[in-house]
């Protein structure tokens, strides 16, 4: 469904043929990934479990996101955990010590790996590794903790739809009329967006990310690197693009959100959670729009969706309605003054 305020039509197409640069430099992994002689067959790749990427940038989180990788691994459904560590500035000490506390930390069926990143770039973190074989694949900040029960669920759902993005947490495109330019927003009944906090997507969104797409994916990262943000956006426009669907969101029962240290407008943007309760909710939005940081943050993001859509020629992004929740839990959910809540805070 194309809502009705997009019909006014914008054309762009690409203004150069401007020579194509890699943007991460490919060439310095010891194996490239994008190369279809280091994928592994589609067959050969396990559906009954998810593999977990956690993006690792702050030190001092680093506890946390320990915490977090050995939550992952002690869970059946987990295949491999492996922390994309994306600071350049971490030693190669703590590295190794981090490497070593890992391993020590991974207890159940899966095995925590770290993968020091070899770019700095955002879009290093969607890189399809050839160590990543499962179908599944979920990618997480280091900041954001999710109860079992809720990531089982949102696997499943994944199961039941493995074209979409699926996640807890989720955003707007919407266009200013003003301006006739494209803004990052929260619609109180849809969603277009979803975060990187949570989202799990197939394997092979990956590879069409950082592999295909030709001149546009090239000037699209491009992108990314140059706002250092955008690059979970832009994952969003590329699964979109594929499928001419909207993403799913799922609900989740406790979601613990730390905020992220590095952007800290990002953080007040990302705690606002579906899973808040109404009051909350306005109270979050109340802050974000009260916060300069946080509009300049939702700034850049809305310039981001214009200039995505500017060199991709067509706006993709769909919009979803409503929420999926888990009612077969033992943790019911009942309608209370119009809303679900779960029972037991009826
Ligand atoms: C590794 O674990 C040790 C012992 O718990 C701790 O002192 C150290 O800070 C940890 N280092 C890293 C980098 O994880």
């Amino acid at each position: 469904m194309i809502p009705a305020f997009l019909s006014f039509s914008v054309c762009f197409f690409l203004l150069s043929s401007s020579a194509i640069l890699p943007v991460f430099s490919r060439s310095t992994l010891p194996t490239d990934p994008c190369d279809a002689a280091n994928q592994p067959e589609r067959r050969t790749l396990r559906a009954d479990q998810i593999t977990v990427l956690i993006n690792g940038y702050s030190e001092f989180r680093i506890p946390l996101l320990q915490q977090i990788a050995a939550t992952y691994s002690a869970s059946p459904l987990v295949s491999t955990v492996v922390v994309l560590w994306g600071n350049p500035a971490t030693s190669a000490q703590t590295l190794a010590q981090l490497a070593h506390n890992l391993t020590v930390s991974s207890f159940g069926p899966s095995t925590i790996s770290l993968h020091r990143q070899h770019s700095d770039s955002l879009n290093s973190r969607f890189l399809p590794l050839p160590s990543i074989n499962t179908r599944a694949v979920l990618i997480i900040d280091d900041d954001v903790e999710v109860d079992a029960k809720s990531f089982e669920f949102a696997f499943r759902t994944w199961k039941s739809n493995q074209d979409h993005l699926i996640g807890f947490f989720v955003r707007s495109h919407d266009i200013d009329l003003s301006t006739k330019k494209w803004i990052y927003t929260v619609h109180p009944e849809r969603y277009s967006i979803v975060l990187t906090k949570f989202m799990i997507l197939d394997r092979r969104y990956l590879f069409d990310y950082s592999c295909s797409g030709g001149e546009a994916m090239h000037r699209m990262r491009r992108i990314v690197d140059e706002m250092r943000n955008c690059e979970d956006i832009l994952m969003n426009f590329v699964v979109a693009d594929r499928t001419n669907a909207a993403p799913l969101l799922v609900g989740a029962q406790k979601v613990r959100d730390w905020g992220d240290a590095r952007n800290d407008a990002s953080s007040i943007d990302g705690r606002w959670s579906w899973g808040l309760k109404e009051g909350e909710a306005r109270s979050m939005v109340r802050k974000v729009g009260l916060s300069s940081r946080g509009v300049e943050h939702r700034k850049r993001r809305g310039e981001c969706i214009t200039r995505f859509h500017k060199v991709l020629g067509r706006m993709p992004l769909r919009y979803g309605y409503g929420k999926l929740v888990n009612s077969v839990g033992e943790q019911g959910l009942c309608m209370k003054g119009g809303r679900l809540v779960f029972c037991d805070q009826q």
